[in-house]
């Protein structure tokens, strides 16, 4: 008798809380049950896996931090992409005053359920022109351009907003928005000691551009283990080493949920050149990068409708 009531008094508080939770908290919260149920990774109708692709491997860190510890081996893999003649201790002597200088880490938003980080790269091909990609491009939560990639006169096929420019010290540019991430990347200690000087105070050296009109507090530096992760795993080793678009196109796949590329490749004559350039050759030159191998994986990862392609017309 008395252990039916209890038995019955406890169906009716389940029954109670059951209701409760439907009327108010499922109904108030019901996108974050629903989250929670199929454990969905962000908040776009699909997002990037790392089991979607075989070269994804979300672990390596795309970007350099304070803390982070660069294996020697690794280093000696970087140091001979430009023949770097000096030695490790060197190399990390110059990181930690970089860090002393800029942002112990980077400023990247973490994945989670209720966001979806839609990214554009765009690349800086004649494809673009004439294309009307402006506004497919300006409404990406983050906007990354290569070297000289700039929108000013281009607004209409580019866009006009840039949350990153990818640079090396030979291609850099002064960023027009103090909003803007300066992401260097780095090839030999000079370019991280062009970093340090190119920004109010002191000299830099050689033929490259001396001082830089950049945010501060807004640079980030790629990792050369992420560089070499690009050029082994991705590339498969082919090239001396990944272009700087190659290598904007994969850190978007490690930062951001959704990824649509623009600007890569040859215009539909077949002419690789850029969208700011008149025509001076047909003749696809990539230097040391292999372009056609780059180009041909982008094509293969939006065949497996993990990114979206926009080829230009
Ligand atoms: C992914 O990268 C991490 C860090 O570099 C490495 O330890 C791990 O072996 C890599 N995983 C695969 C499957 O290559
Ligand atoms: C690295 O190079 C610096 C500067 O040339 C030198 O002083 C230092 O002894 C070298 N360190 C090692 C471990 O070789
Ligand atoms: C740019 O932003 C920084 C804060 O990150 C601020 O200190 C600086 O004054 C700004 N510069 C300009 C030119 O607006
Ligand atoms: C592209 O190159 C071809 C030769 O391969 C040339 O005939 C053509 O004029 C070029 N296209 C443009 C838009 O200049």
């Amino acid at each position: 008798m008395n252990s039916k009531v209890r038995v019955i008094i406890f169906l009716l508080c389940v029954t109670g809380i059951s209701v409760f939770l439907n009327g108010h908290v499922l109904g108030r919260y019901s996108k974050y049950f629903f989250q929670l149920q199929d454990t969905s990774p962000c908040a776009c109708e699909k997002c990037l896996s790392e089991d979607d692709l075989n070269f994804f491997n979300k672990s390596v860190e795309p970007f350099l931090s304070a803390n982070y510890i660069l294996s020697e081996d690794t280093f000696n893999w970087w140091k001979r992409l430009q023949n770097e003649a000096r030695n490790f201790s060197t190399y990390k002597t110059t990181v930690d005053r970089l860090f002393q200088m800029f942002p112990p880490g980077p400023d990247v938003k973490e994945p989670s359920p209720d966001l979806c980080r839609t990214c554009a790269v765009v690349g800086n091909s004649r494809n673009l022109k004439g294309s009307h990609y402006g506004p497919l491009i300006d409404v990406n939560d983050i906007i990354m351009r290569i070297n000289f990639g700039h929108t000013k006169g281009f607004e209409a096929d580019v866009g006009t907003r840039t949350t990153h420019q990818i640079m090396y010290p030979e291609s850099a540019m002064d960023l027009d928005n103090n909003s803007t991430h300066l992401v260097l990347i780095p090839f030999k200690i000079k370019d991280l000691e062009w970093l340090l000087k190119a920004f109010p105070t002191g000299k830099s050296y050689g033929p490259v551009k001396s001082k830089i009109k950049a945010n501060k507090d807004l640079v980030m530096l790629i990792n050369p283990a992420f560089m070499r992760y690009v050029h082994e795993v991705w590339l498969e080793k082919k090239g001396k080493y990944p272009s700087t678009g190659f290598m904007a196109f994969v850190l978007a796949l490690h930062i951001c949920d959704e990824v649509h590329v623009f600007g890569f490749g040859a215009d539909k004559y077949r002419n690789w050149s850029h969208y700011w350039e008149k025509l001076k050759d047909s003749n696809l030159k990539t230097g040391p990068h292999p372009g056609t191998d780059e180009y041909r994986i982008i094509q293969k990862v939006a065949e497996q409708q993990k990114i979206k392609f926009y080829t230009g017309w």
